[in-house]
């Protein structure tokens, strides 16, 4: 292989180990204090080479370039043996044919559809809570972005109890992922009660699955059209047969709830949190919340109006990216800038690194949602928060939608005050970076009546 620069080495490195403790100990400073030895910066996680991107322009060319640095690596293969082969799992081989056909199911045209469900039921579970109760936000919002993927995945008409099975059974499954990716293969298989919960739901979601795509091959769906029933009617135009096996299709479902809940739960649960550490920030978000809404659950003819709560919500995603350490395997010899890469070599990009880089985002530590102020148009997206290149999240719209909604309609029903050390950050790093337990008691919003026509889709 040719010459070129060589990569730094992150120092601290101890014997076995390497890096491993300081990471899983602390992974945020850790992550923070790579850029400072340089663009590309090997770190040793018990005795793996992971090569970690601390730059933006190679992060991008990795991102772009999905053939030579693709999905790979221990994490991806832990999550295809729940995920199958789900879009966010699959190698680049098999990914352009099956994006091309999941990406109607995202066109910006469905989205008044997605928000009207999204309004539905966050207005019903919202309307669950009572005042002068105390819960964990952490849970809730887990259990709206849960009911909210399954809704528009499988559509508003699925039995509630089947509904709820589902719930359930993801949930156990995400949990078990984020287990067993953590855990070495022989205590994988002990069957530990997580271990059989896991492998009970694993199979019970499979079956579930294939038992309703079944139902709607055979009968067709009722009412609007949802994620399952498009890729269901998706044909291959070569053969004008079903483009996805019944088995494709349960992956794709799978993946789906996967990428979808805890993503947009966590969001939701620090920009709540980073609100209410800053009042000055909290007044004017609920100030806007009660301008706009006044006491209403939000709907999507609310969206263009509830600029400032779109600001805090990106800014909460540029703090804390719920996606925020990903790996790729390097597929054959290769460049990246002037550093030569290996064929198997482990890369790793991290959504919060770049997030926290000076030179993007002056003084990154501090919560400041007026960065994102943009007159007259959409705010931009923080920097590799959503990846990039063809494997960039293909739920980042619904995602913005569904947290600016969640959002303002927790606000406009409820005051949040949240306990002294009410935010648990989970002992072991996650695959997504979210508060493991959130705790607050809630109070009924009061707000002076204003008239208002509700838009369409919002029912209190
Ligand atoms: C705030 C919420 C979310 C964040 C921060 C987020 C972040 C990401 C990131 C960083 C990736 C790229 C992963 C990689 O490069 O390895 C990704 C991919 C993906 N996301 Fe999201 N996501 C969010 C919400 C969602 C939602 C709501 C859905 C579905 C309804 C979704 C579905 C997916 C899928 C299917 C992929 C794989 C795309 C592909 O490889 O073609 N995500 N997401």
């Amino acid at each position: 292989m040719e010459s070129g620069s060589a990569v730094a080495q992150a120092p601290g490195a101890l014997p076995v180990l390497g890096h491993l403790a300081a990471f899983l100990r602390a992974p945020l400073p850790f992550l923070r204090g790579l850029p400072s030895h340089g663009p590309l910066v090997e770190i040793r996680l018990a005795g793996k080479p992971v090569l970690v991107v601390c730059d933006p322009e190679l992060t991008r060319t990795v991102l772009v370039h999905d053939r030579v640095f693709d999905k790979g690596g221990p994490l991806f293969e832990r999550l295809r043996e729940a995920g199958g082969q789900g879009l966010a799992t699959c190698p680049s081989g098999e990914h352009r044919r099956l994006r091309r056909l999941i990406q109607p199911a995202f066109h910006h045209s469905r989205f008044p559809g997605y928000a009207r469900i999204m309004t539905q039921r966050i207005d019903t579970a919202l309307a669950g809570w009572h005042d002068g109760q105390t819960l964990d936000l952490a849970v809730e919002a887990r259990r709206l972005t849960a009911d909210i993927v399954v809704s528009t995945v499988f559509g508003t008409g699925l039995d509630p109890t089947v509904h709820t099975r589902l719930a359930t059974d993801f949930d156990t499954l995400l949990a078990g992922f984020t287990r067993h990716s953590l855990l070495p293969g022989p205590l994988r298989k002990v069957p530990t009660p997580g271990n059989v919960r896991y492998e009970r739901a694993t199979r019970r979601v499979r079956r579930e699955m294939s038992y309703l795509t079944a139902e709607y091959r055979a009968h067709g769906t009722t009412g609007e059209a949802n994620l399952l029933s498009l890729l269901i009617a998706a044909r291959d135009p070569a053969s004008d047969t079903p483009a996805l096996t019944d088995d494709e299709l349960v992956d794709q479902a799978v993946t789906m709830y996967s990428a979808g809940t805890e993503t947009t739960a966590g969001a939701l649960c620090w920009a709540l949190y980073l609100a209410a550490l800053h009042p000055p920030v909290q007044e004017r978000l609920t100030a806007e919340v009660g301008t706009v809404l006044g006491g209403r659950t939000a709907g999507w003819d609310d969206l263009p109006r509830l600029a400032y709560t779109r600001q805090v919500f990106n800014e909460a995603l540029r703090m804390y990216p719920p996606g925020w350490f990903l790996t790729r395997q390097t597929e054959k010899d290769t460049h990246l800038g002037p550093y030569p890469i290996r064929q198997g070599t482990t890369l790793a990009y991290s959504p919060y690194l770049i997030s926290h880089l000076p030179g993007l985002y002056p003084d990154p530590e501090r919560f400041a949602p007026d960065r994102w102020e943009a007159a007259g148009r959409e705010p931009d997206v923080p920097s590799t928060v959503f990846g990039g290149g063809a494997r960039k999240c293909i739920g980042d719209e619904f995602a913005l939608v569904e947290g600016v909604l969640l959002l303002a309609s927790v606000l406009s029903h409820w005051e949040i005050e949240l306990h002294p050390g009410s935010l648990g950050l989970p002992r072991l790093p996650q695959l997504t970076l979210n508060p493991g337990r959130m705790t607050a008691t809630l109070a009924t919003r009061r707000h002076h009546p204003r008239p208002t026509t509700a838009p369409h889709g919002t029912a209190r």
